[in-house]
């Protein structure tokens, strides 16, 4: 049992508090000194986290990594990485980490686990590349060309993600002639035009369905596979053929098992990986599909690499930790209780909603490990989607609105579009990110305002009225998170890195990041109502 005193009396925290309180420097300042970006700036694994937007200073940057240090954050690490019981309510490890570190010689904790894991990752791969090379049929004979997952929450938004943002980046199965990865696509939602706007356009007797689910109980899911062998029965589907199009992924193989799915199509995975943390494990079979085996790996690597990073590296130059610890400073001490994330790559269209879970979901709790009500803000509300859209519909809320709203921009700094002109694209997207990020944190003076008004032309009523409407308060904290490139290793290495980053301010906040009781009592009252 984590027994750390509530983070509010740590003496860093008041520390920080004086700090908030002072007659701080706007950002517009901050800015003049010329070396501010290079000091703010930290790389690792094709990663490149820029802080120098951010509301901090030396003072505030060490008082924050002191905090890190009072907390129980280094304990945690241990106890997460070591396989201890750190999901405090429901009494077991979260050991994601153990689906991407695979060398059983090397890990701190069971090496069955890491043998059971090795032993499923192969069994899925294995059925991934079947796929890709056209090695299993459907009920007419023909091999697959489109594959639907069917499901919600984490057994969604990680590996829907993941595949838009490196679908295109797969290039192996050119590797064995001319053949084409089948299209993935994603159905969570259960009312029933979801399901229909994807099978309609499909041919039945080439569709393969991944049913994931953790629990195997999930009732929206549940009822998307049955309407998809309903679909399948009403195509001709011979009835004794209808498993052989359909996949499940489940913690929970004994309840596939009974329920029709034959066993070599089943791939489990086990209860100490979280729904949100669960795209390593096979619920990443839509992705392993799509990329293929040998990049699935890669992606894995990347996520490797960062536990690596996180465990090792001082914490005033560790990416998860900077971040984690930037994310307190702007909810509990400048008040900027929602967070944006904007990533300015279509790359990284479903990134927000991913994170949204991942954050809200693991943080969004309201009493710590002894059951104490929180004293301070926990997760922030987290929202968002793609910056160059936002810029034109919701960015002028975070300009001139009454929140204070904190950003992460995430951009590419490489990008591989096939399409003529795409350069010019790309350059578009990084010069309105940056001059965003800018905007943000500058502002524009009143002053300023007015002498630009002053030289278009403009009368003393006019400037005295149309300044104040065009004056920017700036002052808005923002970190920009470089991509080197879309590569499936980076995409996991920045995965990681806000796994961790939850991780930490969960241990700084002292609450269970890997519960969510929240969502239960909805999901019985609906059941309830079902049964009235
Ligand atoms: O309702 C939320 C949730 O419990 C998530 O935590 C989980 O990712 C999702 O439902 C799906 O659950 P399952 O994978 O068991 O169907």
């Amino acid at each position: 049992m984590n027994t750390a005193p509530p983070v509010h009396t740590l003496s860093a925290w008041k520390n920080l508090q004086a700090l908030s309180e002072q007659n701080r420097p706007h950002l517009r300042e901050l800015l003049k000194d010329k070396n501010r970006t290079q000091a703010l700036k930290w790389s690792a694994m094709g990663l490149e986290l820029d802080l120098s937007c951010q509301r901090i200073d030396e003072p505030v940057l060490t008082a924050l990594v002191e905090l890190a240090q009072e907390s129980a954050l280094q304990d945690q690490i241990e106890r997460l990485f070591q396989g201890q019981k750190v999901n405090t309510s429901e009494q077991r490890a979260a050991l994601h980490p153990a689906l991407r570190n695979l060398e059983a010689n090397k890990v701190a904790w069971n090496k069955e686990i890491t043998q059971a894991v090795n032993f499923e990752l192969d069994r899925f791969c294995a059925f991934a590349q079947k796929i890709r090379h056209q090695e299993l049929k459907g009920y007419t004979g023909e091999h697959f060309t489109d594959v639907v997952n069917l499901g919600i929450g984490g057994s969604d938004l990680g590996p829907r993600m993941c595949v838009q943002a490196l679908a295109n980046t797969s290039d192996s199965s050119q590797a064995h002639g001319p053949l084409q990865a089948p299209r993935v696509h994603f159905v969570s939602n259960v009312d029933a035009w979801a399901l229909y706007k994807v099978v309609r356009d499909l041919d039945p007797s080439r569709t393969l369905f991944i049913v994931q689910s953790k629990t195997f109980l999930t009732q929206e899911t549940l009822l998307l596979a049955e309407s998809a062998k309903e679909w399948l029965l009403g195509h001709a589907c011979p009835p004794d053929k209808v498993n052989l199009h359909f996949v499940a992924v489940t913690a929970n193989a004994q309840l596939a098992l009974e329920s029709g799915y034959q066993e070599s199509q089943i791939f489990k995975f086990w209860d100490w990986v979280g729904g949100r943390y669960s795209v390593w494990s096979a619920i990443g079979l839509p992705l392993a599909i799509a990329i293929g085996e040998e990049k699935f790996r890669e992606f894995l690597s990347g996520a490797q690499e960062m536990d690596d990073h996180f465990q090792r590296t001082p914490w005033d130059h560790n990416l998860p930790i900077l971040l984690g610890l930037i994310g307190i400073w702007n909810n509990n001490f400048l008040k900027a209780t929602t967070h944006n994330v904007a990533p300015y790559s279509y790359l990284l269209s479903h990134f927000t909603p991913y994170l949204q879970q991942l954050e809200m979901e693991s943080n969004g709790k309201g009493v710590d490990h002894g059951t104490n009500p929180m004293q301070v803000n926990t997760s922030p509300i987290v929202w968002g989607g793609l910056g160059i859209d936002g810029q034109h519909a919701y960015f002028q809320l975070l300009h001139q609105g009454s929140h204070l709203v904190s950003v992460d921009f995430i951009g590419l700094k490489k990008d591989s579009c096939p399409l003529s002109h795409a350069q010019e694209h790309h350059e578009c997207l990084v010069l309105n990110m940056k001059a965003q990020a800018k905007a943000l944190a500058q502002g524009r003076s009143l002053e300023d305002t007015q002498s630009e008004l002053v030289q278009s032309g403009l009368s003393g009523q006019d400037i005295a009225l149309l300044a104040g409407h065009r004056t920017f308060r700036g002052n808005s904290p923002s970190s920009s998170i470089w991509l080197d490139e879309m590569t499936p290793k980076i995409l996991g290495a920045l995965m990681a890195m806000y796994e961790h980053k939850v991780f930490v301010q969960a241990a700084i906040w002292s609450i269970n990041p890997f519960d969510q009781w929240g969502v239960e009592l909805g999901k019985k009252i609906a059941q309830q109502l079902k049964n009235d």
